[in-house]
């Protein structure tokens, strides 16, 4: 595989696990607050980067190159709200997004047509986890204060999860 697309999908890995733990840190803030069912939600999208992340890791193997693991930030340990947790929810999609639209752009430029193509579920996924975190962070808006709102969504959410 070309350096530099191998480079690139490397740091995605670290992109994915990041995912990983910044949402499960996300999980024990609601589940301190206590707000299980949207700490089970993050929970169960934590388990989802984590899929990802080994997906670049098994697409890595399979082409017969090296896997290097990177270094993992500290997510952050404190939150102020729920509605904080789904702003940073979004925030962080969108910059996932830009990083695969720059491998799948650098693929292209490297003639790596085979990553382009391995990309292309990473674009789709990130359309939909885009989508969730927009609907999410506008349902806590509408919600505003209201405790017994909160209440329900936070049942929904726990039946979202599983
Ligand atoms: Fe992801
Ligand atoms: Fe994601």
């Amino acid at each position: 595989m070309n350096e530099k697309v191998l480079k690139a999908l490397n740091e995605q890995i670290k992109h994915e696990f990041f995912s990983s733990f910044l949402y499960l840190a996300i999980a024990s803030y609601l589940e301190n607050i206590p707000l299980d069912g949207f700490g089970k939600w993050f929970r169960k999208q934590a388990q989802e980067e984590h899929e990802h992340a080994m997906k670049i890791f098994n697409y890595i193997i399979d082409r017969n190159c090296m896997v290097e693991l990177q270094a993992i930030e500290k997510p952050p340990a404190k939150f102020k709200s729920i509605q904080d947790v789904f702003e940073q929810s979004l925030a962080h999609e969108q910059k996932v997004t830009k990083w695969i639209h720059q491998i799948y752009e650098l693929a292209l430029k490297e003639k790596d047509h085979g990553t382009a193509v391995f990309l292309q579920w990473f674009i789709t996924e990130q359309v939909e986890e885009e989508k969730n975190a927009n609907d999410n962070l506008d349902q806590i808006k509408l919600n505003g204060d209201d405790k017994a709102g909160l209440f329900v969504l936070d049942q929904d959410f726990a039946r979202k999860a599983t």
